[in-house]
Order: C-alpha cells, then structure tokens, then sequence
C-alpha cells in the first residue's frame, strides 16, 4: 500500500494533536510538492520568513480564485467586498492604515492599553461565573466567550446586544471551518446563512448610528475616517469589522486553551506563573511559537516565479506556509520542541510577519496574559480529565473542541 502524501497526513484529522513530527519531516524537503496542481508547503523558518516579505507572493483574493483555491476561512465568505487580509498593497496598506489609526499609536493612545482594566473584569465576571463547579471545560466557559466580550466592547456593540450578537457570531464562525461545511445539513447552512445576514443588518444599522453619532469605539472611528488615506465606505467599514470579528475570535480561544494544556502539561511553569503573574509575558510569547494558534497560512499565490533552494515554484501556484513548523526550526530556535518560558530569542512566526502580520497582536497578547495568570492564580489544583483532548477538525486555526479540567475549587 502506498503511503498517503505528506500533506495529506499534515492535514488528517488523526493527526491533530501532534502534528510537529510531521512537520520535522516536512522541513527536510525544503519545497514540498507533491501533486500536480497542489500548493507548494514550505515549513523552515527563514523561508517562511522571506516569503512573507516577498512582493511576489500575494495576499489577494482573486489570485488565490484564480490558482483554484475557494477561500472559505475569509470574511469574504459573508458576502461582503475582500478585507484587508485578503488584499495587496496599496488598497491593503491603505485599508489597515485607516483601521489602525483607530487602533493605536501613532495617532493616538493605544486602545487595548486603554482596556486592561475592562478585559480583567470581563476575566474575573467570567471565572466567577463558574461559581461551585468541580469540572469545567476551558473552552466552552472561559476561552470561547471571552474574545466575543472583547470584541463587541471594541467595536462598540451595546451591552444589551451582547447575546444576541454573539447568537448570529457563533455560526457565523462555526461555517468558517472547512472540514464543518463540509459536512453540514441543510440546517445548519441556513442557520448559518441567516446568522450572517442577521449580523450584517445589525452591524450595518450600527454603523449608520455611528456615523451621526460617533462614539469613543472603533467602528465609530472607521465609519468618520478622514485622514490622509481618505474614507472607508460604508461596505469597507462591514468587511473590516467582519474581518476583526473572525481574526480575533478562534485564533484567541485556541491560545488560551492551548496556554491551558501546556501549563497542566508543565506543572512547574503553573506554579511559576501562581506566585508571579508576570511571568505571563514570556509563557505567552513561547506558546505563540510552541503551540501557535495559526498553524499555516494557506491563503498565498506567486505572481511571478519564485526560485527557492533550486526549486522553481512557477507563477500562479499556491503557497501555504506552515508557520508551526517553522516555529520548531531547530536551524532558528535551540531546543525548539522544549517548552521554555526562559527563552530570550523569541522572534516567533506566531503572528505571521510582514505587512499581512497580525494587527490584533497587541490586544491577543493582553487577552491571553492576563486570562492564563488569572486561570492560574484562581483555579484549585486543577488537573486534566483528558490527555490529549478532542481537537477541533480544522488544520488552519488548530486547538482543542474542549478542555475539560477538574478543580478542588475556584478561590
Ligand atoms: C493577521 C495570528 C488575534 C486581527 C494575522 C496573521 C496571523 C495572525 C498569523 C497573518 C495572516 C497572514 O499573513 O495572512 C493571530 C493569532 C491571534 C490573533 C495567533 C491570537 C492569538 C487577532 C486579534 C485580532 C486580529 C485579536 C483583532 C482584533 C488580525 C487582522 C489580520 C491578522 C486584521 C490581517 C492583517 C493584514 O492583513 O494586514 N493574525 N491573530 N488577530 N490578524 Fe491576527
């Protein structure tokens, strides 16, 4: 019998919880292509980091179209216009220019800076929410509901609306994953289908308010841009918040769960992180390259021939660059499949790098230090039910589906 493909096996669900032996083999070939008309898997850190920064390799939606992907993981799954993430300079540079003047410096004190005594709050609302519990899944009572606050209290989403926003985001996010529409009924693709409509009625009567009467929140900001970069439009305005809804939301829920596992997993670290919660800086910064919550950009096309390591990837093909494996480099990182919070050379790929890196960084480092130095401060000698536990089926943004940890109390 012959032995599946590389990439085949990277993406098998079998293989979830530990893909990093994989990824090891992957970065002996330094250009993998195994199938005519396949992408081209690149998994060694210092061309994962070129190809980043390389003009040649484009972000845009309508070449990855054309080079025969169907992007379904982007907000242009909503109906809406290409976010920024799925665009090249200059409408790329231009989009993300506007949104980050909302976002922070130059132009104005950091928002998220703003926000660590709110994002504390909603931690703490949400840990004393579990109340007498003895077993608690991570996932579904503190990872999954946090970044939803965190985002709606960004973007400005009333209070009052919370439940019912997070009612149209939770399928919304669900249908994202390829491998769950692939297998979904009719029921749930309406389901889905009416959560987006709902969600972009609602955002849209927001944003019409917001332009009259503009508040202290983002989707103010980007509905009354008019800097040098000049306006978003109304639609403009929709693909960004949509984009800042999805970027921020699985990828933070699988940060903390996976900072959860590798904590119970390091128990040492735990106790470290129990008597100085400062130490989260640095366990955060590691997990972004140990358990990276993205663990491949699949979403790249060459517009022109790219010669690597004398291989040619011709124009027109996809490039998915694993940044997992990247991350475990052991040409980059010494000891890189060691958990080590002691690290001083960290310049991880967890946040991709280059113009496309992650915009939300600073608000996903803040979410993710202070929920696991205050998981870690509060929960009674927690333990896991299940190692390791059911992961989620999705190959892109990977983490467990549940966590489920027994306490002796919750102080
Ligand atoms: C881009 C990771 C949280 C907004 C990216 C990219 C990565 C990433 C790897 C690069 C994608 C590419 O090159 O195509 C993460 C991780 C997060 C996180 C691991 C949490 C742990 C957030 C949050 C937000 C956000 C909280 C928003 C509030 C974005 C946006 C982009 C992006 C808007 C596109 C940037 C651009 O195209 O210029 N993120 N992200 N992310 N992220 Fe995040």
């Amino acid at each position: 019998m012959t032995q599946p493909s590389l990439l085949s096996r990277i993406t098998d669900y079998a293989n979830r919880a530990d893909p990093y032996p994989l990824y090891a083999e992957l970065r002996r070939t330094p250009v993998l292509h195994e199938e005519e008309g396949g992408p081209y898997v690149v998994g060694s850190y210092y061309d994962i980091l070129g190809l980043l920064h390389d003009p040649r390799v484009s972000s845009d939606a309508s070449n990855l179209t054309a080079a025969g992907d169907d992007d379904l993981s982007g907000p242009e799954a909503t109906g809406l216009p290409p976010s920024f993430i799925r665009l090249d300079p200059p409408e790329h540079d231009r989009l993300r220019r506007i949104a980050n003047s909302s976002f922070g410096p130059p132009h104005r004190p950091h928002r998220i800076d703003s926000m660590r005594e709110e994002l504390a709050g909603i931690v703490r609302e949400l840990i004393d929410g579990l109340g007498e519990t003895r077993q608690i899944d991570i996932v579904d009572e503190f990872a999954y509901p946090f970044p939803v606050t965190v985002i709606c209290r960004l973007l400005g989403v009333p209070r009052e609306d919370e439940p019912k926003f997070r009612g149209w985001v939770d399928p919304l996010v669900a249908s994202l994953d390829p491998d769950t529409r692939k297998n979904a009924d009719d029921e749930f693709q309406q389901a889905a289908q009416e959560a987006r409509m709902q969600l972009g009625m609602y955002l849209a009567g927001l944003v019409e308010q917001r332009t009259k009467e503009p508040r202290d929140d983002m989707l103010s900001d980007l509905a009354t841009s008019h800097g040098a970069d000049g306006t978003m439009s109304m639609m403009e305005v929709l693909s960004t918040a949509v984009l800042l809804l999805i970027a921020g939301h699985e990828t933070t829920v699988n940060l903390i769960t996976n900072g959860m596992l590798t904590l119970l997993r390091h128990p040492e670290v735990l106790q470290r992180l129990r008597e100085d919660p400062g130490l989260s800086v640095n366990i955060v910064e590691e997990l972004l390259r140990y358990e990276p919550p993205v663990q491949l950009v699949p979403q790249r096309t060459c517009i022109a021939d790219i010669e690597l390591r004398g291989v040619t990837i011709p124009k027109g093909s996809r490039i998915w660059l694993v940044l997992g494996a990247g991350n475990r480099d052991p040409e980059r990182f010494k000891d890189p499949d060691r958990f080590d919070p002691d690290r001083e050379d960290i310049q991880h790929l967890g946040f991709g790098s280059g113009i496309h890196s992650c915009f939300g960084a600073p608000l996903a480092r803040l979410e993710a230090q202070l929920a696991l130095a205050e998981l870690a401060r509060r929960l009674e000698n927690p333990r896991l039910v299940e190692d390791p536990p059911p992961y989620r089926r999705n190959a892109v943004l990977r983490g467990p589906r549940h966590l489920q940890v027994t306490v002796d109390g919750i102080r």
